[in-house]
C-alpha cells in the first residue's frame, strides 16, 4: 500500500481517523496495523465504529504488560506486518508505546516515516510519553508539527527544517467533523440526568498521577473541594488504568464525583462542550477543551501543550488540592474568548499532500 498507519490506543484512533478519511478523498491506498495496546471495547472498537473506520488489516493483540515487554512485542509484530504491507510511507501519531514501536520498526525498513503531532515537549523525561515522542521525532523523515511552537522545539533539537511541516492538529479535524453530530445524536446529558445542572468533567489516567496513591488521593480531594465550592456535579469517565488503581488502593471516590465507564467519543464531546469546567491530566482533552471554549485545569506539573496556557484556556494546578481549587475558581471567572491555536481542521489533508506519494502525482497529472 501507499500508506500504512500504525496505531494502538484511543487517542491515536481518534486523531488518525481524519487522516484515514482523507485517504479516501484523495484516493490514497492505505492499510492499518493495530498493535492491540488498547483492546477493551470502550477504548478501542467503539471508536472504530463511531469514526467509521474500517477494521484493521493486522491486529497484533499485544495487550498490557511492562513497558519493555509491551514495546518489544509490538516491535516484532509491526516489523512483520510492514514487511507484508510494504508501504511507501508509515504514519504514526502521538507519544504512546505503539508509536515508539511503529517508529523504530519503520525507521529501519525501506519506507519513509511520518510522525503526526511531532514536536510536543513537556521537558519531563520521567514521563514515558516524553521519551517516546523524542525518539519518534528523531527517527522520522516527515515531522507534522501541529503549531509553530512545536516546530520551534524540533528546530531547537537540531532537526532539519526541510522535514518539518506545520499542519495544525488533526484533533481539530475530528472535533469539527463530530461536534455537530454529537449535539444532535448524543443523549448523554439526559442519560446522566445533568441537563439543567452545572457540572464539571474530569479525566485522570496518567501513570505518574494514578499509580502514585498519595497523588491520586490528592487529585480526587482537590476535585471534590472544587466541586463543592461551586455546587457542581463532576462526571468522571474512568480509564481502566485508573479503575485498576482505585480498586488496588481501596480508594472511595468522593461523593460529588460520579465515576462512570469510559465514554464514546460523541458522548465525551457533548459533555466536554457543555461542561462549565474540565479538570484533566490528558493531552487530547486539554486540546479539546481549548478548541471547544471550555475552561480547563490541568492536574499536572507541566504540559506539552503550552499553547493552551498561552491563549488563556488552561492552567496548571499540579495535584495539590489547594491549587486545584484555586485554579478551578480562576478558570471559572475567566472569559472563554480565546483563539484556537491548533489550526483550521484541514491538518489531515495537509499531511497527505506533503507526503511523497506516487498516487498524489498521479492525481496531479490527471
Ligand atoms: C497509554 C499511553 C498514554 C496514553 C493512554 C491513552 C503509553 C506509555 N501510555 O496509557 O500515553 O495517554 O494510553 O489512553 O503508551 N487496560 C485495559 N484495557 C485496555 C488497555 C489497558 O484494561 O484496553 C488497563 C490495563 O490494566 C493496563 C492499564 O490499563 O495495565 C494501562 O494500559 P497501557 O496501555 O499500558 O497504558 P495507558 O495507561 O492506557
Ligand atoms: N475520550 C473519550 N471518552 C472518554 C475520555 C476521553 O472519547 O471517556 C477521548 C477524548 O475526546 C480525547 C481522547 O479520548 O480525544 C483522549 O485520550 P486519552 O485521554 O486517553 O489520552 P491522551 O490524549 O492523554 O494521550
Amino acid at each position: 500500500t501507499d500508506v500504512t498507519f500504525v496505531l494502538g490506543t484511543r487517542p491515536e484512533i481518534i486523531k488518525l481517523a481524519p487522516v484515514v478519511q482523507a485517504c479516501h478523498r484523495l484516493e490514497v491506498d492505505y492499510s492499518i496495523v493495530h498493535t492491540g495496546q488498547h483492546y477493551s471495547d470502550s477504548l478501542d472498537s467503539v471508536f472504530f465504529d463511531q469514526l467509521e473506520l474500517p477494521e484493521p488489516d493486522y491486529d497484533l493483540g499485544v495487550g498490557s504488560s511492562s513497558h519493555g515487554e509491551q514495546t518489544g512485542e509490538m516491535l516484532i509484530g509491526v516489523e512483520r506486518a510492514l514487511a507484508e504491507t510494504a508501504p511507501e510511507v508509515v504514519l504514526v501519531q502521538g507519544d504512546t508505546n505503539s508509536v515508539l514501536a511503529g517508529a523504530l520498526a519503520a525507521s529501519k525498513m525501506d519506507a519513509e516515516l511520518g510522525h503526526v503531532e511531532a514536536g510536543l515537549r513537556s521537558f519531563d523525561r520521567s514521563m514515558p510519553e516524553e521519551t517516546n515522542r523524542v525518539i519518534a521525532d528523531h527517527v522520522s523523515d516527515h515531522l507534522f508539527a501541529p503549531t509553530e511552537q512545536s516546530k520551534k522545539y524540533l528546530l531547537d533539537e537540531g532537526l532539519s527544517e526541510r522535514r518539518i511541516t506545520v499542519t495544525g492538529n488533526t484533533v481539530v479535524d475530528a472535533l469539527f467533523r463530530n461536534r455537530e453530530i454529537a449535539r444532535r445524536k448524543s443523549t448523554v446529558l439526559a442519560d446522566l440526568r445533568i441537563e439543567n445542572r452545572d457540572f464539571f468533567v474530569m479525566t485522570a489516567h496518567r501513570q505518574e498521577n494514578v499509580d502514585d496513591e498519595a497523588r491520586f488521593r490528592d487529585l480526587l480531594a482537590g476535585v471534590e473541594r472544587a466541586a463543592e465550592a461551586h455546587d457542581a456535579d463532576v462526571i468522571y469517565p474512568v480509564h481502566p488504568r485508573a479503575r485498576d488503581r482505585i480498586e488496588t488502593f481501596g480508594i472511595e471516590v468522593p461523593d460529588p464525583i460520579r465515576a462512570v465507564e469510559p465514554l464514546e467519543y460523541l458522548d465525551f464531546l457533548r459533555l466536554a462542550s457543555t461542561a462549565e469546567l474540565i479538570l484533566t491530566d490528558s493531552g487530547g482533552v486539554q486540546e479539546e477543551a481549548c478548541i471547544l471554549g471550555t475552561p480547563c485545569v490541568t492536574m499536572r506539573d507541566n504540559t506539552e501543550r503550552p499553547e493552551t496556557i498561552d491563549v488563556g484556556a488552561n492552567r496548571l494546578s499540579s495535584c495539590d488540592p489547594g491549587q486545584i481549587v484555586a485554579s478551578a475558581t480562576e478558570m471559572l471567572l475567566r472569559g472563554d474568548d480565546w483563539e484556537n491555536p491548533f489550526g483550521d481542521g484541514d491538518a489531515a489533508e495537509r499531511i497527505l499532500q506533503s507526503l511523497p506519494l506516487e498516487t498524489k502525482s498521479r492525481e496531479v497529472a490527471r
